[in-house]
């Protein structure tokens, strides 16, 4: 071992061993003033110490129950970086368990889906049921077996708290934690306004999700979703494309603009909201519901009408996202999770939905469009993951010590449950991140 490493190791331990100290003050706030540390993104330290105080205490997203459909269906996901499996019982109920065999920790599930009668350890074949109770022990009175008396574990660990939300299931290791709705609090409207565009009020998770991995904190990510300031400069490339091109690249009518001048003034419409519990939303009502209203699938945006109101169907066909504290993003027809792998790498992966009772022509052509903007080839995705990268190398000049996020804090205004409105672009919603993460991070003695 070199010198060098040697004293790498020694900070190593001794951030770990103090964990408050490296986690206090890296987020400056005060009317005027809003603005991250460096670190906040870079320490391994601080990365560790997220694992514990959020992703080990607050909800964290962990599938759609539209993936897990049947009895005996399992899906393979993470909570911060502990392995989990969520399964369907045989009464049609959802398990939330911890993937690691409580033999000798072996991970039972690699499978990323798949149906199941139950789980059997591949290490020395332990078998579990779908809700992870241990039903047996290989050769367990053989060769040097157990004795009669030995204290077997129950079975797999499982959280202890799962709440779902309209098919979004949730879990939370923290046993205490507040009832999910009120986690969501208003991140809730948007889930709702996503889902209601359907017919029957539900999503389906159909197709295959796009996985990517990016060199870089997963909060760029969780702040980028709802990041409207952004998106005239990163996509560039795009705005220009659409100006010539149009709806005859397959944008479905998503991109509205047209000309880079009318593209701006549509981009700079709305509103944004920090909310209460860390979550940020963007909201940009339609100016054009007559054209869907006057278009090939008239009949199913008059449905969303005459149950929800013409004002509803503006703010489902503008722009409405959301990133849900701390791994969950909602945009376009599709769900987002970041997985938080080290401090500089972050594994993304986008669920395109379809909305359960609409035209399949309409889902297909949302789909067409996702894949325009977020797929492999898309234009858009891609240009977001380079600046989030770019990111991560810049505060490797860690010479400057700060962030700037407080952009419209002069302008935003607090209504009576705590949430903060903002101009477009605000950067109310990251604000909100940073506010719930600096509440987590340095909870009171
Ligand atoms: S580690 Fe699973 S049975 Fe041994
Ligand atoms: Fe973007």
């Amino acid at each position: 071992m070199t010198q060098h490493q040697c004293q790498e190791e020694k900070v190593w331990f001794a951030r770990t061993e103090q964990p408050s100290a490296a986690t206090e003050g890296l987020v400056l706030k005060s009317p005027k003033t809003f603005r991250v540390h460096t670190r906040a993104y870079t320490d391994p330290a601080v990365f560790n110490a997220e694992m514990d105080r959020i992703f080990n205490k607050t909800w964290v997203f962990v599938a759609h129950e539209s993936q897990i459909p049947h009895p005996g269906d399992f899906q393979t996901s993470y909570m911060g970086q502990q392995p989990i499996i969520v399964s369907r019982g045989l009464e049609g109920e959802v398990h939330v368990m911890v993937n690691r065999c409580v033999h000798r920790g072996a991970v039972i599930c690699r499978e990323h889906r798949g149906n199941v009668t139950d789980f059997n350890c591949p290490y020395h074949g332990w078998v579990y049921g779908l809700d992870g109770s241990l039903l047996a022990m290989s050769e367990r009175r053989e060769a040097g077996g157990y004795a009669d008396d030995f204290d077997a574990p129950k079975g797999l660990h499982r959280v202890p708290r799962v709440e779902v939300y309209r098919g979004f299931v949730f879990a939370c290791f923290d046993p205490e934690v507040k009832p999910l709705l009120e986690h969501l609090g208003r991140a809730k409207t948007v889930i709702d306004r996503k889902l209601d565009m359907s017919p029957v009020g539900q999503i389906e998770f159909v197709s295959r999700p796009y996985v990517g991995r990016y060199q870089g904190n997963w909060k760029f990510q969780a702040e980028n979703i709802v990041d409207e300031y952004h998106f005239m400069h990163t996509h560039k490339g795009f705005v220009q494309l659409q100006a010539k091109y149009g709806q005859t690249t397959g944008d479905f009518d998503v991109h509205k603009g047209g000309s880079v001048k009318a593209m701006r003034k549509v981009r700079f419409a709305g509103v944004t909201w920090d909310c209460v519990n860390g979550h940020g939303l963007v909201e940009t009502p339609s100016g054009e519901i007559d054209s869907y209203l006057g278009g090939e699938y008239k009949e199913f945006f008059q449905g969303i009408v005459d149950t929800h109101g013409g004002e509803m169907l503006a703010s489902m066909t503008g722009k409405l996202s959301a990133a849900i504290f701390p791994n969950m993003g909602l945009i376009h027809n599709q769900v987002r999770v970041w997985r938080p792998i080290a401090p500089d790498m972050t594994e993304v992966t986008i669920y395109p939905y379809e909305l359960k009772g609409a035209p399949a022509g309409y889902n297909e052509g949302m789909l067409r469009s996702q894949e325009r903007f977020y797929g492999p080839a898309g234009h858009g995705q891609a240009d977001d993951v380079e600046i989030f990268a770019r990111n991560q190398q810049g505060l490797a000049g860690s010479a400057v010590e700060w962030l700037i996020l407080e952009r419209g804090v002069d302008t935003d205004t607090q209504d009576a449950d705590g949430n903060y409105k903002g101009l477009t672009t605000s950067e109310a919603p990251q604000r909100a991140l940073w506010r719930e993460w600096d509440r987590l991070m340095n909870p009171k003695a």
